[in-house]
């Protein structure tokens, strides 16, 4: 029944959105011609990594063990070129967690390797929409690895592999065109999850803004000379956890399915997801920005939250934020929190007419952070060696903590965690001292084995084009501290000449390195989680104020900052303790590719039902089938006889599930909008052999039809 409801639902937005595009085009057709002195180009790629065994990135569970997948994670990539000096920027939207030094070293490397130094650390932004769905492994310091079982080498060459491959197709499509800004509120699609922080902040200050939430989007559209749109990206602060803790399909959670969607609106329902035009949802200064609107509840007893602590009884486990979907399932809540941004999106899209104009720059450097020193108040502040807070262990409403990181815990279960944690220095006088009043936990800043525990040295990057300006902060900016930075940002443009008073200012994140969380130093003094993840202790966020400031006002002076020294490379002695796949092995009597559970002959479905197979296959980690897929829905062309696809494992309406025991089972839930005909479901695979060698092998099920219901 509830299949039914949300189907219909879904088919009642598919015509509104596909009404919008219509708009869009007529809109579009009778666009000024205006003189254009940009290049552009988008391109999108696929970055799924490993479907099995890798812990996911971002709720710090170790239980939680990727299993298959539901939406394909994918890259996002847009370059602007200044005609006028042949100045590029690149902005990547990325499906994963965050963006990290690993990731964008070996993107960058690939860069050079292409086009020479055209694209460079100081004119790339990487930028994570924050997926909590994605697997692990793929940043370098110990701390982000106890979760992963070390460093996972071939999720991190995916992930590069994929950002690589969408900025040369952006690159492929460069040609003159134009960019339009629009900007609006969407109010029932975040959150705040911690109001008793944000609370901490100066009345005077919160007057300021009408909710302890940003709720607008800013959509840059990109369109050619005549009109046509090519794709577009968007800022809006909300966490991609509408997923829960205890997911394990691979999913870009609720800004995926935005991506999804509109793409999908754009191009046709049968077109495959990761082609035609490029509709980015990136992520803003969401720390403190929760998906569960309803709020959070105890699951035992259905009562709120104890509000400052976010606890029932005492304990946090069983507070759980609710989506607008929870009494479904996690799945609905992404699919609405989804469909709410990719709406308001299509809507900026069509009323996105103020140009963006005047030249491309950009600023980066690298930063020390515990050894950056500023004028603050009228004192010479330094900031600290990193350190997390007790709260850290305790997780947020979005995901409880389950992970115990307590010292002489032996229990865990994780090899990783076992190897290091008797590492973990109690903190010295000096750190305790300066991170006041935070009681410090992990003093990561201070531990070394086996290797750094966290970034010390991190990316700032501004990139600005025209009288649009992105600043990619390398960590999760809560809605107050992001506002501060933004206004101090745009302060400094304007004074400086940079921009006009219209100038617009985004920020972008958690960009090219993870450095936790950034709250105002008012949160900070209030010790939730997200105080306790800012790692540098109560000055972070003024530092991170600042030195964008600085940056910002460079762009006047036609200065280049200093470059600084860039971080470490540590994946030379990243350890990896993730069990490598030895041998895939068939049940007995089975060979691989043999189908387990087929559809039956001749029979017919109709939307709304669910068609199922299995089969015998290998660990999906022997091949990710990057820019792929382990199974298509094809579609049978009666005018020729040939065999189309119409759906891959990067659909919503697809699940792929990987079984263990060499078996995996592929279902498709079919839309209202399929066209009848004849049907069938094509698989892939690949098993390791003893030797080493990995073979690839296929199947496919039974014909059969999809009626109108
Ligand atoms: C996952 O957690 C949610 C919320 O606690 C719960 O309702 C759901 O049943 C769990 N799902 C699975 C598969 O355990
Ligand atoms: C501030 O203190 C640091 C560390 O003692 C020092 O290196 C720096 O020069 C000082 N800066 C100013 C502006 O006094
Ligand atoms: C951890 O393990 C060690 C060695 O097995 C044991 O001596 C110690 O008591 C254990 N600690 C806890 C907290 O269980
Ligand atoms: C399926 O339909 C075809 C064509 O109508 C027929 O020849 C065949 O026997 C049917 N198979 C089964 C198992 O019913």
């Amino acid at each position: 029944m509830r299949i039914f409801k949300t189907l219909h639902w879904k088919l009642c937005i598919l015509s509104v959105l596909l009404a919008l595009t219509i708009s869009v085009w007529r809109v579009d057709a009778a666009f000024i011609r205006g003189p254009t002195n940009y290049l552009v180009g988008v391109g999108i790629s696929d970055v799924t990594g490993p479907a099995a065994d890798v812990n996911m990135m971002g709720y710090t569970m170790l239980s939680q063990k990727v299993k298959g997948i539901h939406l394909r994670l994918r890259s996002r990539a847009y370059i602007v070129v200044d005609q006028n000096t042949g100045k590029r920027n690149v902005f990547a939207s990325v499906d994963i967690c965050m963006a990290s030094t690993p990731v964008r070293r070996l993107t960058l490397t690939k860069l050079s390797e292409k086009f020479g130094d055209m694209y460079n650390d100081l004119n790339v932004a990487i930028s994570g929409t924050h997926t909590h769905a994605g697997p692990a492994g793929f940043l370098q310091y110990t701390s982000f690895q106890i979760l992963s079982s070390g460093y996972v080498k071939e999720n991190t060459e995916t992930i590069a592999s994929g950002i690589f491959d969408s900025i040369v197709r952006a690159h492929e499509s460069l040609q003159p065109g134009n960019i339009y800004v629009a900007s609006g509120d969407l109010a029932d699609a975040n959150t705040n999850r911690s109001p008793y922080a944000y609370d901490n902040n100066p009345q005077v200050e919160k007057d300021q803004y009408k909710t302890n939430t940003d709720t607008e989007m800013v959509l840059l559209k990109f369109t050619t000379t005549d009109g046509k749109v090519l794709g577009s990206v968007n800022w809006f602060p909300v966490h991609c956890t509408s997923m829960y803790n205890n997911n394990t399909y691979i999913s870009g959670d609720n800004k995926g399915y935005a991506g999804y969607l509109m793409e999908k609106t754009f191009n046709g329902p049968d077109t495959l997801p990761g082609t035609g035009s490029v509709h980015a949802f990136a992520q803003s200064n969401m720390g403190d920005v929760s998906p569960n609107t309803l709020g959070a509840f105890c699951e035992d007893t259905g009562e709120p939250c104890e509000y400052k602590t976010s606890t029932c009884n005492g304990k946090n486990e069983l507070c759980q934020g609710r989506g607008p979907g929870w009494t479904v399932s996690d799945f609905e809540s992404t699919r609405i929190i989804g469909e709410r941004q990719a709406k308001k999106a299509m809507e900026l899209l069509d009323n996105a007419v103020t140009p963006v104009t005047g030249s491309v720059d950009y600023r980066h450097q690298f930063i020390n952070m515990p050894e950056y020193s500023f004028e603050l108040n009228g004192n010479n502040v330094t900031l600290c060696k990193a350190a997390m807070g007790y709260s850290f262990a305790a997780g947020t409403t979005d995901g409880p903590g389950a992970f115990d990181f307590k010292q002489g815990d032996n229990s865990t279960g994780n090899a990783f965690w076992n190897f290091v944690r008797g590492a973990i220095k109690k903190p010295s006088a000096e750190l305790v001292k300066c991170q006041e009043p935070k009681p410090i936990l992990l003093a990561t800043g201070e531990t070394t084995f086996p290797y750094a525990w966290g970034p010390a040295i991190t990316d700032v990057q501004v990139l600005k084009i025209g009288n649009f300006v992105i600043l990619a902060v390398p960590g999760e900016f809560t809605t107050m501290a992001g506002r501060r930075l933004r206004k101090a940002a745009k302060e400094t443009l304007v004074k400086n000449g940079v921009i006009g008073d219209d100038g617009i200012v985004v920020l972008a994140g958690p960009a090219n390195e993870y450095t936790h969380y950034v709250t105002t130093f008012e949160e900070y003094t209030i010790q939730r989680y997200e105080g306790a993840s800012t790692i540098y202790g109560p000055n972070t966020l003024d530092a991170y104020i600042n030195i964008y400031n600085d940056l910002s006002k460079s762009f006047a002076d036609g200065i280049t900052p200093n470059p600084g020294d860039p971080p470490p490379d540590l994946t030379g002695k990243a350890i990896t303790l993730l069990a490598a796949v030895i041998v895939d092995v068939p049940p007995i009597g089975k060979k691989f590719g043999d189908i387990l559970q087929n559809v039956d002959a001749n029979s017919t479905f109709t939307p709304g039902q669910q068609v199922s197979i299995q089969f015998v296959t290998g660990n999906p980690r022997n091949n990710h089938f990057r820019d792929d897929s382990f199974m298509y829905v094809q579609k049978l062309d009666e005018s020729n006889g040939q065999w189309v696809n119409v759906r891959t494992d990067g659909d919503w309406s697809t699940r792929y599930s990987w079984l263990d025991n060499s078996k995996a089972s592929v279902t498709w839930e079919i839309e209202p909008e399929t066209v009848a005909g004849k049907y069938k479901i094509v698989y892939q695979g690949s098993n390791k052999l003893l030797t080493g060698k990995i073979e690839k092998h296929s199947g496919e099920s039974l014909e059969f039809f999809v009626e109108k219901s």
